[in-house]
């Protein structure tokens, strides 16, 4: 039986247990995008605590996809020496590091990108009431933004990242498209939930090719909306199922448009995410990724040994406690 503390072996990586750092957003970066010391400390900390997989926080892989201007980029090759020192820094504490690449689409604003930000349809969020009005993206757009998820991959492997991670959840880009609420477009990226996931299977696409089948590729699903007219769980199985066919390594749950913490879903207590979960697990067989309210180590512990997901993300408890995964491998050792 696997528990918290098993290591876990696939896609040419070992992590040294089942503790990830998901990806939180420090907003320690430069205007430019740049990687700062504060960056590479706080995600350090985390690794020398014993967490086995780091993902760092999202990363704008195109200026059009940016959402503040204290965030990290990756968009230029000129970022890559200071992402290099982020990966040296997590991997040189024996943790894998992966980097998060985003895109932000209409959840944005004109002051953060200097144009309309771009979604699948015509349309305002939903949910972000700060993002200003969103134009369609153009054909023409979707490829450049999919030729940005390559670009921008190849940067994460030439920084010396061991993993990179499509940013699907959170009601971004990848997670308007997939979404029925908020994609309505008429052509081969819109209407059935096959175009709806066709983006994120054409980013996996390009990555493939620009980086071949062998660098591990993982991706963090919204699976669920949790708003009439919006994603169903149903959808998210079927999209996990064809990334895993389409060479996915690994599938982080979270949120959908409403984010990582809706609050029907956050009312279920500790764990929310982890019946949706389970549900994917079942379907493809990749390693699952679970995060959103644990804080409790023998919960985690827990959700590995019932098989419900093979992976753990503490968000906000590592965020209070650097040390977490230290007083967590000691707390199940003891
Ligand atoms: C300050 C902060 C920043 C976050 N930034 C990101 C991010 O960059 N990318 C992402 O996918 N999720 C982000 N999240 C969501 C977390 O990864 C996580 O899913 C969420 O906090 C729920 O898990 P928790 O209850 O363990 O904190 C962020 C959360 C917080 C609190």
């Amino acid at each position: 039986m696997n528990t918290l503390l098993t290591p876990l072996s696939f896609a040419g990586l070992t992590l040294r247990n089942r503790i990830v750092m998901p990806p939180m957003f420090s907003g320690f970066a430069t205007p430019r995008g740049e990687v700062t010391d504060r960056i590479v400390e706080y995600h350090r900390l985390r690794a020398a605590a014993g967490t086995a997989l780091v993902i760092v926080e999202h990363t704008y892989v195109h200026p059009w996809g940016r959402l503040s201007d204290t965030q990290m980029g990756v968009h230029d090759d000129g970022l890559i020496p200071g992402l290099a020192r982020l990966a040296a820094a997590i991997k040189g504490e024996g943790a894998v590091a992966c980097l998060q690449l985003a895109h932000a689409g209409a959840s944005t604003t004109v002051a953060a990108i200097g144009r309309a930000p771009m979604g699948p349809t015509r349309m305002r969020h939903p949910f972000e009431k700060e993002a200003d009005a969103a134009d369609e993206a153009t054909a023409g757009e979707i490829t450049l933004t999919i030729r940005a998820f390559g670009d921008a991959a190849a940067r994460a492997r030439e920084a010396g990242f061991d993993a990179v991670e499509i940013h699907a959840a959170h009601g971004y880009l990848l997670s308007q498209f997939l979404s029925p609420l908020t994609n309505t477009r008429a052509d081969e990226y819109g209407g059935n939930e096959q175009n709806r996931r066709r983006l994120h299977l054409d980013v996996l696409a390009e990555i493939r090719a620009r980086l071949g089948p062998d660098f591990p590729v993982f991706i963090r699903l919204g699976a669920h909306d949790e708003t009439p007219g919006g994603l169903e769980l149903e959808d998210a199985v079927h999209a996990a199922i064809a990334l895993a066919a389409g060479g996915i390594d690994l599938v982080d749950i979270s949120g959908g448009l409403q984010g990582s913490r809706p609050p029907v879903v956050v009312a279920r207590g500790p764990g929310w995410f982890v019946p949706y979960a389970q549900a994917i697990k079942a379907a493809v067989n990749v390693p699952v990724l679970v995060t959103g309210g644990f804080t409790d180590p023998r919960h985690a512990d827990r959700v590995v040994r019932e098989g419900r997901a093979d992976l753990i993300g503490v968000g906000r408890g590592m965020l209070n406690d650097a040390g977490w995964a230290r007083s967590a491998i000691a707390e199940l050792r003891g």
